[in-house]
């Protein structure tokens, strides 16, 4: 079991015998952690943040879970109010309680597809765990939240910002061995 966690999309997905089993894509990734971030921040400091701003902020202290200290974070952003630049603090938790509905979904998400996983397959993969990747699981404390609510496993690929791309280079090596996980239907696949 595979969750992707992209920009644009998460993918999750269970590949067994080298095809997809089950999945489900969401359009709920990094972008729209970026977005949960500059709602909150306007909201909550009357302060318009930048995308690039909140894209910062996420990478330096998102987190999904309660670490052992603190983090904050000084952004600068303009003042709803006076339309003046201002700066204020953010702390993980604050963006831990922006992006909590994002996450909330890609967790429920998750669960949805091991429910409807067939039960041998489950067993696989309590044994083997979930692997994340793509920039979302660099997400402080994603994994634990994962294993906690899914009581399963939860493993971060190896770098997975390339994870995805490395895939795709193995599978070009040997696009024939692949050639069936590759397409849906029989039908789709090109004459060899
Ligand atoms: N350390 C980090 N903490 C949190 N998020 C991060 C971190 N590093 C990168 N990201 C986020 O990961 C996302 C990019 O990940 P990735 O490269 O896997 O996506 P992508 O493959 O380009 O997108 P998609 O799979 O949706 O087409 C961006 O939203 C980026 O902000
Ligand atoms: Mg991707």
């Amino acid at each position: 079991m595979i969750i992707d966690i992209g920009g644009g999309t998460t993918d999750i997905a269970v590949i067994a015998l080298g095809g997809i089993v089950t999945s489900k894509n969401l359009r709920v990734a990094g972008d729209k952690f970026n977005q949960d971030i500059i709602n909150y921040v306007r909201d909550e400091f009357k302060l318009l943040l930048g995308e690039r701003t909140a894209e910062d902020l996420k990478i330096a202290i998102g987190s999904v879970a309660k670490g052992p200290q603190t983090m904050e974070s000084s952004v600068r952003g303009r003042d709803l109010v006076t339309g003046l630049p201002r700066e204020v603090i953010i702390t993980d938790a604050d963006v831990r309680e922006a992006m909590a509905k994002s996450i909330r979904t890609i967790v429920d998400s998750t669960k949805e597809v091991i429910e409807s996983t067939p039960p041998e397959l489950v067993a696989d993969i309590m044994h083997r765990g979930i692997f994340i990747a793509g920039g979302g699981s660099f997400l402080r404390g994603l994994d634990k939240v994962l294993e906690a609510e899914t009581q399963i496993p939860v493993y971060i690929a190896e770098d997975p910002l390339t994870a995805v791309v490395r895939g795709c280079g193995i599978i070009l090596e040997d696009i024939d061995g692949f050639r069936e996980a590759l397409v849906e239907h029989e039908d789709e696949l090109p004459p060899t």
